[in-house]
C-alpha cells in the first residue's frame, strides 16, 4: 500500500528514487514575501544580476528602470505590471529560498549542492543546437536566441514530485514562438530537450546517479501551449546557475522534473523521446508527469504539498491548478496509466 506520507514526512530519508536506490534527505525552507511587495520593491530598489561574459555582475536598479531605454540597456529590467492571464497572485517564494533549495543533480543530490557549486557554471559563450524535424536546423548563440523574443514575466506555481512547491516569477518567452520560428515538418510530434553534458563543470556527472545528459520531452501540442515557457531570468535577474542558466524549460502543470535546466539542444522528433527520470525508474516517473493528486507516487501520496515557507500542508490541485487551461490536452487519456 502507498505510504500516505511524502518524502518530507517520513522518518526514513527519502526523495527521488535514483537507479542505485540512493535516497536523499529533504530540508525545510522558511518565510515568503507577498508578491506585490516583491514587485514594488523589485521595480525600485533591488540590484539586478546580469550574466555577462560568463560571470555575474551586479547592476544597481534605478527608479524608472522599467523605461524602454533602461530595458534596452538591461534586458532583465522590468517595471511593475498588472497580472497577466496566466499569472498567480499567490505569495512569491523569495529569491533567497528559490535559489538555495534546488534539484540539479549535475551538481549533486543535496538541495544545497547547486547553490554552492553553480557559481562556476560558464554560461557564456553558450549555444543551443536546434535539429530534427524542422525546416531550419541551426546552432544559435543564446544571446541571439534570446533577442528573437521580447522578454515576458510569468508568475507560476511549481510543484515538485517530492511533495513541495514554490511560486516562481520567471522571465523568458513562450516556447511556442520558438518552435513556430523553426518551422516544424509534418513529421514533428514531440520535442526533446537535452541539458549540457560536461563532467568538468558538473561534479554530479562524474557519478552514474542518472544517465547523462539529462533529457526531457513534451508532446508537440503541449510544447505549443501558451503556458509552456523558456525561462532566462528569475525575480527580475538573469537566471542563476542553480536554477538552470542560461535556458530552462518551465511547464507549470507538470511535476518539476520536466523543467529541464541548462538546455543545449532542442530536437523535434516523430517518436516519443526518452526522459531521464522515466529511464531511471519507469514505474515511478512517467513521460507525462502531470501534477495529479489522485494518482499517488508508488511510495507516497500526492494529495498534498508543502509550500516552501508555509507551515503545514495544502491540497495539491489537478494539473497544479492549471486544469482549465490544459486538461483538454489529455481528453480521452487514462491519466493513471499515462502518469
Ligand atoms: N534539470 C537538470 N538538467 N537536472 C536536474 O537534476 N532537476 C529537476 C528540474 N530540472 C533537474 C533539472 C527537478 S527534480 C526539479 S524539482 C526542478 O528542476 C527544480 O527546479 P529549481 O531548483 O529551479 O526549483
Amino acid at each position: 500500500m502507498t505510504d500516505p506520507r511524502t518524502p518530507e514526512d517520513q522518518t526514513q530519508p527519502s526523495g527521488l528514487q535514483t537507479p542505485d536506490g540512493q535516497r536523499r534527505i529533504l530540508t525545510p525552507g522558511s518565510d515568503l514575501n507577498p508578491r506585490r511587495e516583491f514587485m514594488r520593491s523589485a521595480a525600485l530598489f533591488t540590484g539586478t544580476v546580469a550574466a555577462l561574459g560568463g560571470g555575474l555582475e551586479v547592476l544597481t536598479r534605478r527608479p524608472g528602470a522599467g523605461s524602454a531605454e533602461a530595458q534596452a540597456a538591461d534586458p532583465f529590467s522590468r517595471a511593475d505590471r498588472p497580472l497577466g492571464p496566466y499569472d498567480t497572485d499567490e505569495k512569491v517564494t523569495p529569491y533567497q529560498q528559490a535559489t538555495t533549495y534546488n534539484n540539479f543533480y549535475e551538481f549533486g543530490t543535496d538541495k544545497s549542492d547547486p547553490a554552492r557549486l553553480a557559481r562556476s557554471l560558464k554560461t557564456r559563450p553558450w549555444t543551443v543546437r536546434i535539429d530534427g524535424e524542422v525546416r531550419r536546423p541551426q546552432t544559435v548563440d543564446i544571446d541571439t536566441l534570446q533577442s528573437w523574443f521580447p522578454l515576458e514575466d510569468r508568475v507560476y506555481r511549481m510543484r515538485c514530485v517530492e511533495g513541495w512547491s514554490m511560486v516562481m516569477p520567471w522571465l523568458g518567452f513562450p516556447l511556442a514562438g520558438l518552435i513556430r520560428r523553426l518551422e516544424p515538418t509534418s513529421k514533428a510530434k514531440y520535442v526533446q530537450f537535452t541539458a549540457l553534458l560536461d563532467p568538468k563543470q558538473f561534479p554530479g556527472q562524474r557519478q552514474p546517479v542518472l544517465k547523462w545528459p539529462y533529457v526531457e520531452g513534451l508532446r508537440l501540442d503541449e510544447a505549443l501551449h501558451p503556458l509552456s515557457f523558456m525561462a532566462v531570468g528569475l525575480h527580475g535577474r538573469a537566471l542563476p546557475g542553480q536554477n538552470g542558466a542560461p535556458l530552462r524549460l518551465v511547464v507549470p502543470w507538470k511535476y518539476g522534473f520536466k523543467n529541464i535546466k541548462s538546455i543545449v539542444r532542442i530536437t523535434l522528433t516523430e517518436k516519443q523521446p526518452q526522459t531521464t527520470w522515466a529511464l531511471a525508474a519507469p514505474q515511478e516517473y512517467g513521460f507525462y508527469a502531470n501534477v495529479n493528486p489522485a494518482v499517488p507516487h508508488p511510495r507516497w501520496s500526492q494529495a498534498t504539498e508543502r509550500r516552501i515557507g508555509e507551515l503545514g500542508r495544502r491540497k495539491t490541485l489537478p494539473f497544479n491548478g492549471y486544469a482549465d487551461e490544459v486538461a483538454s490536452l489529455y481528453r480521452g487519456m487514462d491519466l493513471r496509466k499515462n502518469f
